[in-house]
């Protein structure tokens, strides 16, 4: 997997997911904007890949404002020349589990916000940049529930449908301008967002293990290496696919 020295954005990397990520394409020589809403965590991931002898910097971007989307590709290329990768990483969950009815406004806005208007601000302006040098590489992360039903989840599951949409749709688009767009949709994977879920009922552990055949939630890093695969020339075949990983849960 080539990855040295691409210029690469990946947004949400200050943990879970996009953390790994970001350390990964660092550990393959990539030059890695590390970008987070929160700035101290993204300076701690740009910190560690350069501890371990990689290339990196940390811009805060929170990925629904279109100007701070755009700042953040305009700085990278004015710094670095291009953009080889565009991670769109960054995402939350709901902050309730309630059916449709009861479905907060606040969870509907914040979560479409990021999830999928971040998505479409960082598709936008990475496409327009892509697009002028004649070739780049993005890729989404969606998730299982932008694959399947998911219950008590409905922003969530829109964004992820949406985000899902999104990546077929542009790559339809953009195939013969030499740039790809794949997703990614990880099951049940360690991380923040995924302890915020365990946390909303003492027996939800234990019945969402009981879904999955491999018996245990995902790492960040075994996500993380099908997002570098697919940013990289072993992949070059591959545009507007998801590849799930999930232990076997979709079965
Ligand atoms: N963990 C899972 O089980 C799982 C499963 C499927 C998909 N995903 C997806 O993986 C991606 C990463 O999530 P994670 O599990 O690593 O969770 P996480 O909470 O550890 O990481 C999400 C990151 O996004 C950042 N972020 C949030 N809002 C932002 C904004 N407006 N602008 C910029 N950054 C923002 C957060 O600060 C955080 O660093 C998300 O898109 C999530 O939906 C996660």
């Amino acid at each position: 997997m080539n990855l040295k020295n691409k210029v690469v954005i990946i947004t949400g990397a200050g943990s879970g997911i996009g953390a790994a990520t970001a350390k990964l394409f660092g550990t393959h020589g990539a030059i890695v904007v590390v970008s987070d809403i929160h700035l101290e965590n993204a300076l701690n991931t740009a910190s560690q890949i350069v501890a371990a002898g990689g290339k990196a910097e940390a811009i805060q971007t929170d990925v629904t404002q279109f100007d701070a989307v755009g700042a953040l590709i305009s700085k990278t290329v004015a710094t670095y020349g291009q953009l080889d990768v565009m991670v769109n990483n960054a995402g939350i969950g709901g902050k309730q589990q309630l059916k449709t009815a009861e479905h907060t406004h606040d969870d509907w806005h914040n979560v479409i916000a990021v999830n999928q208007t971040g998505v479409f601000y960082c598709m936008k302006v990475a496409l327009q940049q892509m697009t002028a040098q004649g070739h780049g590489n993005i890729v989404n992360v969606a998730s299982l529930a932008g694959l399947k039903a998911s219950g008590n989840n409905l922003s969530y599951s829109a964004s992820k449908y949406a985000v899902v949409g999104m990546t077929k749709s542009a790559a339809l688009e953009y195939g013969r301008k030499k740039i790809r767009i794949n997703a990614v949709c990880p099951g049940f994977t360690n991380s923040a967002l995924l302890n915020q879920l365990l946390a909303s009922s003492p027996t939800i552990e234990e019945k969402i293990k009981h879904m999955i055949p491999m018996g245990r939630f995902g790492e960040a890093d075994e996500i993380a290496e099908a997002i570098c695969w697919l940013a990289s020339d072993s992949s070059k075949f591959v545009t507007g696919q998801t590849i799930t990983l999930d232990g076997g849960t979709s079965l």
